[in-house]
C-alpha cells in the first residue's frame, strides 16, 4: 500500500497476462467447446479489467512496464504434469487457483485503501474475479470426474500455500 503507483503498474500486468493466458486456452484446445466459450468471455473480462486498471495507470500519468515474469505464476505453472491429459486437468486448477488467489488480495487491497472510489472499484473487482475460479473448477469437472478433481485441487491448493508463504512481501498482486 505504501506504493501504490507500483501496485497498479503490476495489477495491469496481470490483468493483460490473464487476458492472454485465456486466449491461450483457446488456442490450446480449440475442440472444446464448453472451454472456448468460457475463455472467450473471460478473455474479454480482463481485458476489460486490464482496459480500466490502465484508465488509473493514465490519470497518475504512469508508464507501463516491460513484461516480467511473475515469480507466483511461474513457481505454480511448473506443477502441472506432463502427459497431457494430466496438464490439461492441472492448467484448469491452477488458473482457478489464481484467480481465487487474485480475489483475496483484491479484497486486502480494497479494505485497506482510504480513497473511497478506488476502494469501490477493488471490492467491485474481487466480486467479480470470485466468479472466475468457478469457471475453471466448473470446466475441471466437466472434463474429469469429480474425485480426480477434488484430489489434485487439495494438492495444488497445499502447494500453492506453500509457494504464496515463500514468496517476498512487495508492492504486487502476489
Ligand atoms: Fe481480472
Ligand atoms: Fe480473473
Amino acid at each position: 500500500m505504501r506504493d501504490f503507483d507500483l501496485f497498479l503498474l503490476d495489477h495491469a500486468a496481470c490483468e493483460k497476462k490473464a487476458s492472454a493466458m485465456a486466449m491461450g486456452m483457446v488456442a490450446h484446445y480449440p475442440d472444446r467447446k464448453q472451454l472456448v466459450r468460457a475463455m472467450i468471455d473471460l478473455a474479454l473480462e480482463e481485458l476489460e479489467h486490464f482496459s480500466q486498471v490502465y484508465h488509473l495507470i493514465e490519470i497518475r500519468n504512469l508508464q507501463l512496464g516491460a513484461d516480467e515474469k511473475d515469480p507466483y505464476i511461474n513457481q505454480l505453472l511448473k506443477q502441472a504434469r506432463h502427459p497431457s491429459d494430466l496438464y490439461f486437468l492441472d492448467r484448469l486448477l491452477l488458473a482457478g487457483i489464481i484467480e481465487a488467489r487474485g480475489c483475496q488480495r483484491f479484497h486486502c487491497v480494497a479494505q485497506n485503501l482510504r480513497d473511497e472510489k478506488l476502494k469501490q472499484f477493488y471490492k467491485q473487482l474481487a466480486t467479480v474475479e470470485a466468479k472466475h475460479h468457478h469457471i475453471f473448477i466448473q470446466l475441471a469437472q466437466t472434463y474429469f470426474n469429480a474425485d480426480e478433481v477434488e484430489t489434485r485441487l487439495t494438492e495444488l491448493l497445499h502447494i500453492e500455500a506453500d509457494i504464496v508463504s515463500r514468496l517476498p512481501i512487495r508492492a504486487a498482486v502476489h
